[in-house]
C-alpha cells in the first residue's frame, strides 16, 4: 500500500473478464500512515501496546466507570457490542482526550445481514446470485450501523459449507468456492465502501479463517480435517477474494484444523495469509478462541495459549484476557519477541488510521435519521424477492390472481415477525417486520384471508387446530402454508441431526393436500431442509429462507406475480440427513452411478439372490442424485438455451476462449434468468470435480426477447493446486452453459 489510491485488479468471477476498480485506503497516503504508525508506536509503553491487542466485552466490566478507567489507562484498544451515538461518543472522548496517547477505540459488532433494516440471511442473499444488490445491502447495513457508533463489523462470514445440519450454514453463502467468492468481494466492497475513512464505512472482518464450515458431522465447533488441495482449491478461495477486495481485518476461527486450532495455526495465519497473500490488516481471534486452545488440548494454560496465538499471528484477542494477563511475562521469558508485539500493534493502528478514526472518531448527532429509510426498506424487499427460490409449480399454480375470492393462510411462519429476521440479528426489531400474513391482508383485505395458524410454532406437535385449518382451506380458493423453522433453530451452536420440517408440519401439509385445493407451501428457514415429502404433497413450493424485515411483501409480490421468482439454490438440497455430504462439486469416483445402474430399494425382490444390483456409488434409498441440485430454481416464464459455441476448440497458455449461448424467454412474462457456466477438467494430476462453476450472469429478458451470453476463460481459470503447484494442466475440458448445475448445453475444448 504505497500510494493514495491503489488499484485492485479483480479477475471477475473467473470469466476471464478482468476489470479494475480503485479503492481509497484512508484519507492519507499509505506511506504517510506507516510513518504515523511508527511515530506513535515509538511513544507507546508495553502496557499500551498490550491494550491495543485487547478487545473487551462491556459485559465483563463492573459498570461504565470501570470501562472508562480501562480505556483511560490504555488497557483496551477495542470494545465490541458498545452501541449508541451518545454512548460511543462518550467512551471515545475518554480514549481521545483522557488516555495518554489519545488512540481511538475501534468498536465492533456483528452486523451480519442488516442492522435495523434486516436483509435475508446470507444464504438467502446468496440465492439471488446477484452480488450487486448484495453489495448495496451491505452498504445500507454499514450506513445504519455506523450511525450508531459501529466502525467495524464481524462480516462477511464466508465459510463454505456442505452440511445443512450445521446451524451456521445460514450465515454463509453456500457450498461453492466461486459463488461464495463473488459474494465475499461484494460484501467487503459494500461494508468498506469506496473509502474506509468515509463516516458510513466500516472495516470488514472476514471470518472464520479457516475451514470452520467443514465442522465434522455438522456439529458446531467440531474438528476439521481438510487436506491442503481441498483447502486451497475450495475453502480458502473466498478468503483470498475478500483479501483482494481490500478487507481490512480477518477473524480466526474456533475449529481445530488438521490438528492445529485455527487460532494458533501458523500455516493459515502466517504462511498463507501474510507470506503468500501479503495481507497487511490485522487478525482478531474469535470470541474466547485464544483461551479455548486449552480445551483443544493445544495449550497448557492461558499463558501458553497467548504465546501460541500471538506467535501464529493473531494480533488482537477477543473477549478474554490471556494476552493482557501474560504478554509481559512471555516477553520476559523470551517466548515472544517485542518485534512480534510491534508487528501486531502496527497492524491494528494502521487499520485505525485507514478508517479515519484518528481524524474523525465521533459519530454525527444526525445519526438516528439513518435507520429504516424507505429506500432501505425498498431495497430489503427487492433482495428478499430475489432470494426466493421456486422449487415446484405444477400446472402454473402460481402466480395467484389478485381477483382470487379468498385464500387460507396457515402455518407457524405466516405471522412470526422475529423468526423471519433469522439468526444473528442483534439490531433488527420485530415490530418493523412485515410478515406474510400482514402483507397478504394489506393486498387482499382481511375478509379474503382466512387465517388459522394450525401449529403455533415449528416444533409444535399439537394437532388440535388441524380441523380448523382444514375447514379454512375448504372454504378458500387456495392454501398458502407457511412452513419452516424458527430463527433459533439455525445459527451459532444451533445444529440439527435431522433436517426435516420439525413438529407436525408435514402431517398438517398432508391433511391440507387432501382437501384438493391448490396448496402452496412457502418455507421460511435457516437451512436447506429435506422436504421431499412436502414437495410431493403440494402444488407449488417457494423457498424463502428467513427473508428479513420485508419478507412478507417480497413473498406476496411473487405470489401475485408482480415479479417472477428468480432465485437459484446456492447449496444442494439433499433428500435426508443420511445423504450428507452431497454437493455438486464432487468427484466422479471409480463407480459413478446413473439411472441405468441404480436399483431403488423398493424394486429389490424380497428374496434377491442376484448380484447385479449395481455396485455403484449410490444409496439404495436416496439414490444417486439430490432432491434439488445446486443452481436450481424455477420461473413463471420459460427460458430456452440454444446455440452454444466456442471461439476455438483449443486454448493455449497465453490465450483465452469465449463460450457463448443464446438464452430466449419463450414464456409469457418478463423475468430474470441466472445463466450459469460450468467446466470440467477431464483428467488431472489429481482428480478433478465433475463440475465447477466458473461464471454466472443474471439477465433480464422481456417476453420473447433473446440474449447472447458470453463467458471468457483464461488459463488461470483452469488452474488448481495439485499438492505441489498451482497450474492449469494440458488436456480435454468440458463446458456447459445452462440453468443449473444439472442441466446445460455442452461443449468441449483442449488446453495446450
Ligand atoms: C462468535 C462468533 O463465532 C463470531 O462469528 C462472532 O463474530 C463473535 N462471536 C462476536 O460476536
Amino acid at each position: 500500500m504505497n500510494s493514495l489510491k491503489y488499484k485492485v485488479t479483480l479477475l471477475l468471477i473467473v470469466t476471464g473478464i478482468s476489470f479494475s476498480f480503485s479503492c481509497k485506503r484512508g484519507a492519507v497516503g499509505n506511506s504517510d500512515v506507516d510513518m504515523k504508525v511508527n511515530a506513535l508506536l515509538s511513544k507507546m509503553t508495553i502496557e499500551e501496546k498490550i491494550g491495543q491487542m485487547t478487545q473487551l466485552d462491556p459485559g465483563s466490566f463492573d459498570g461504565k466507570e470501570s470501562i472508562k478507567a480501562a480505556v483511560r489507562d490504555g488497557r483496551c484498544g477495542s470494545l465490541l457490542n458498545y452501541l449508541g451515538p451518545v454512548e460511543v461518543n462518550e467512551i471515545q472522548k475518554v480514549a481521545m482526550e483522557e488516555s495518554r496517547l489519545g488512540i481511538p477505540l475501534i468498536i465492533g459488532r456483528d452486523v451480519i445481514h442488516g442492522f435495523r433494516t434486516v436483509f435475508p440471511i446470507p444464504l438467502g442473499m446468496a440465492s439471488s446470485w446477484d452480488p450487486e444488490i448484495v453489495r448495496e445491502a451491505f452498504r445500507i447495513s454499514s450506513i445504519e450501523a455506523s450511525s450508531q457508533g459501529i466502525k467495524w463489523t464481524f462480516a462477511p462470514m464466508i465459510d463454505i459449507c456442505r452440511d445443512p445440519r450445521w446451524g451456521r450454514i445460514a450465515e454463509g453463502c453456500g457450498e461453492d468456492p466461486y459463488l461464495v467468492s463473488s459474494f465475499a468481494t461484494a460484501m467487503v466492497k459494500g461494508i468498506q465502501g469506496d473509502n474506509p475513512a468515509d463516516p458510513t464505512s466500516l472495516a470488514a472482518c472476514v471470518k472464520h479463517y479457516a475451514g470452520y464450515g467443514y465442522s465434522e458431522g455438522g456439529r458446531d465447533y467440531n474438528t476439521t480435517n481438510i487436506i491442503e488441495t481441498e483447502l486451497r482449491n475450495v475453502v480458502l478461495k473466498p478468503f483470498k477474494a475478500a483479501k483482494d477486495a481490500g478487507a481490512l481485518t480477518f477473524m480466526s476461527a474456533f475449529n481445530d484444523l488438521n490438528g492445529v486450532p485455527t487460532t494458533a495455526n501458523e500455516f493459515t495465519l502466517r504462511q498463507v495469509l501474510r507470506n503468500e497473500w501479503k495481507f497487511d490488516g490485522f487478525v482478531v481471534s474469535d470470541w474466547g478462541s485464544v483461551m479455548e486452545l486449552i480445551n483443544h488440548g493445544y495449550a497448557l494454560d492461558a499463558k501458553d495459549a497467548a504465546c501460541k496465538a500471538i506467535n501464529a499471528g493473531v494480533d488482537m484477542e477477543m473477549a478474554t484476557t490471556a494476552y493482557s494477563d501474560n504478554i509481559k511475562q512471555l516477553l520476559k521469558e523470551g517466548k515472544i519477541t517485542e518485534s512480534r508485539i510491534d508487528e501486531a500493534v502496527r497492524n491494528i493502528l494502521k487499520v485505525k488510521y485507514e478508517l479515519g478514526l484518528f481524524e474523525n472518531p465521533y459519530v454525527s448527532p444526525e445519526a438516528e435519521k439513518k435507520l429504516l429509510d424507505p429506500s432501505f426498506l425498498d431495497h430489503a424487499r427487492k433482495v428478499a424477492r430475489e432470494s426466493v427460490v421456486m422449487l415446484k409449480n405444477d400446472r402454473s399454480t402460481l402466480p395467484l390472481s389478485m381477483n382470487i375470492t379468498s385464500v387460507a393462510v396457515i402455518g407457524p411462519l405466516a405471522d412470526a415477525p422475529r423468526d423471519q429476521l433469522g439468526t444473528w440479528c442483534f439490531d433488527g426489531r420485530e415490530e418493523n417486520s412485515v410478515t406474510p400474513l400482514k402483507a397478504l391482508r394489506d393486498i387482499l383485505g382481511d375478509k379474503r384471508v382466512n387465517y388459522v395458524v394450525g401449529l403455533k410454532y415449528s416444533r409444535d406437535k399439537n394437532k388440535s387446530d388441524f380441523d380448523k385449518a382444514v375447514a379454512a382451506a375448504k372454504r378458500s380458493d387456495a392454501i398458502l402454508f407457511f412452513a419452516g423453522e424458527e430463527w433459533i433453530l439455525s445459527g451459532e451452536g444451533q445444529c440439527r441431526g435431522e433436517i426435516n420440517l420439525p413438529g407436525a408440519q408435514t402431517e398438517l401439509i398432508d391433511a391440507l393436500s387432501r382437501t384438493g385445493k391448490p396448496l402452496i407451501v412457502v418455507v421460511l428457514a435457516g437451512r436447506p431442509l429435506a422436504i421431499g415429502k412436502e414437495v410431493e404433497a403440494s402444488n407449488a413450493v417457494l423457498y424463502a429462507w428467513h427473508g428479513g424485515t420485508m419478507a412478507g411483501p417480497a413473498i406476496a409480490d411473487l405470489i401475485f406475480g408482480k415479479e417472477s421468482p428468480s432465485g437459484k439454490l446456492p447449496v444442494t438440497f439433499v433428500k435426508g440427513a443420511g445423504q450428507i455430504p452431497f454437493y455438486y462439486y464432487r468427484y466422479n469416483t471409480g463407480r459413478p452411478a446413473s439411472a441405468k445402474s441404480y436399483t431403488p430399494i423398493d424394486s429389490i425382490p424380497v428374496k434377491n439372490q442376484q448380484t447385479s444390483l449395481g455396485y455403484k456409488s449410490s444409496y439404495l434409498d436416496y439414490g444417486y442424485s439430490a432432491l434439488f441440485p445446486f443452481g436450481f430454481g424455477l420461473s413463471y416464464t420459460k427460458f430456452n438455451y440454444s446455440d452454444l459455441s466456442l471461439s476455438s476448440n483449443t486454448m493455449n497458455s497465453n490465450g483465452t476462449i469465449t463460450v457463448k449461448a443464446t438464452v430466449t424467454n419463450t414464456g409469457n412474462m418478463d423475468a430474470d434468468e441466472i445463466v450459469q457456466f460450468y467446466i470440467r477438467d477431464r483428467v488431472g494430476s489429481i482428480t478433478r470435480p465433475i463440475k465447477e462453476l466458473k461464471g454466472f450472469r443474471r439477465i433480464h429478458l422481456t417476453k420473447g426477447e433473446k440474449s447472447e451470453v458470453a463467458f471468457v476463460l483464461a488459463p488461470d481459470d483452469l488452474a488448481f493446486f495439485n499438492g505441489t503447484i498451482t497450474a492449469a494442466e494440458p488436456g480435454e475440458f468440458d463446458v456447459w452453459i445452462g440453468p443449473s448445475s444439472a442441466e446445460g448445453l455442452h461443449g468441449e475444448f483442449r488446453f495446450e
